[in-house]
């Protein structure tokens, strides 16, 4: 992705391997600064994952994939490597492909910066396609509906819901994009925004709670990235996607998810055996590190919401647009 910093423009992804260090854009302090974070040790990436220096499924896999790599560099047991880095965090199919691909290949005894590297290209090249079936959905003059972030930091780079936007506004196509804010870690305000601003890409950051009121008053279509996909359709993303695609339903918007491969989980029949992350009540009752709960009050914070296939318009994936019913078919050759 370019990002445009005080020195000019600098071509970055999310994640990549330099000089013996997986170095990583620190979403934590976006949009703010860009701070870059290195790690030479397969457990600091496996935290750097689990405190979001690093989030999105496609970017958690291929820094997965680099942490197996580190782990192999320095002759760690594999198995063990393997297990640290899966336990940061339960939800994004992402993270256990990569890290079990990363297993099988790193066994074989190939090099490991190529296994790692080799990875982190084949998501950006699924993304690339993502972008190209996504795109011919929009038409000039449309208005989009996001939520949470499915950029190019998310996937490495380009994105997955952001992908085909990129794509069609650099071919010249003009929309109008809507990046719900996405309480309580705010991917929404301060990742999309900041990578569609970047881009120079009409849009406007909206309240969660608008998301009706936008709705109602006119969204042609609705595109969200997803982190785990089970064989029937339904899926896990971000923490307030289910009550979106409700919505949706009520004002008959196509409601359209868009993932790879890596994301798709063939083992898992359907969403009710999705493990949801349940993170820090802090993230909900403080702002900045400053209370704005009452003492007294506790607060719950699930990071994922499950939406079921039947709400689903179509999922669009780097082997085209895919009904739920199909996605066995076309994804695994089932
Ligand atoms: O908790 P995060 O920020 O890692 O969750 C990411 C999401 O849920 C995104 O919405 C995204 O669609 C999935 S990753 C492309």
């Amino acid at each position: 992705m370019k990002v445009r910093t005080d020195g000019g423009v600098r071509d970055l992804r999310a994640v990549w391997f330099d000089n013996g260090k997986v170095m990583m854009i620190d979403q934590r302090e976006l949009p703010h600064k860009i701070v870059i974070a290195g790690f030479d040790d397969h457990k600091d990436v496996a935290e750097a994952i689990r405190n979001m220096t690093t989030r999105g499924a496609p970017s958690i896999g291929a820094a997965a994939a680099y942490a197996m790599c580190l782990a192999s560099l320095s002759g760690a047991d594999l198995d063990t490597a393997s297990q640290e880095i899966k336990a940061a965090r339960p939800t994004a199919n992402d993270l256990f492909f990569a890290v079990d691909r990363m297993f099988s290949i790193l066994k074989n005894g190939s090099d490991p910066v190529k296994a790692a590297n080799d990875y982190a290209d084949m998501i950006v090249d699924k993304c690339t396609k993502i972008g190209e079936h996504g795109s011919k959905l929009i038409r000039d003059g449309m208005t989009i509906m996001t939520h949470c972030n499915a950029g190019a930091l998310a996937t490495v780079d380009v994105g997955t819901a952001l992908a085909p936007m990129r794509r069609a506004w650099a071919d010249g196509k003009r929309f109008f994009v809507y990046a719900s804010e996405t309480r309580p870690r705010l991917q929404g305000m301060q990742l999309t925004a900041w990578e569609l601003d970047q881009e120079g890409i009409d849009h406007a950051v909206i309240p969660d709670g608008a998301s009706a009121y936008y709705m109602e008053k006119g969204v042609d279509m609705i595109i969200t990235g997803a982190d785990r996909i089970t064989a029937n359709g339904d899926f896990a993303n971000k923490i307030g996607t289910f009550d979106k695609a409700i919505v949706a339903k009520r004002f008959g918007i196509p409601f359209y998810v868009a993932a790879p491969v890596s994301t798709f989980d063939f083992n898992t029949k359907t969403g009710k055996d999705i493990e949801i992350e349940q993170r820090s009540e802090k993230e909900v009752t403080e702002i900045c590190g400053t209370r704005i709960a009452p003492k007294g009050s506790r607060a719950l914070n699930p990071a994922f919401d499950v939406t079921p296939a039947e709400l689903v318009t179509g999922f669009i994936t780097e082997n085209g647009i895919l009904s739920p019913k199909d996605i066995r078919k076309v994804m695994i050759n089932e």
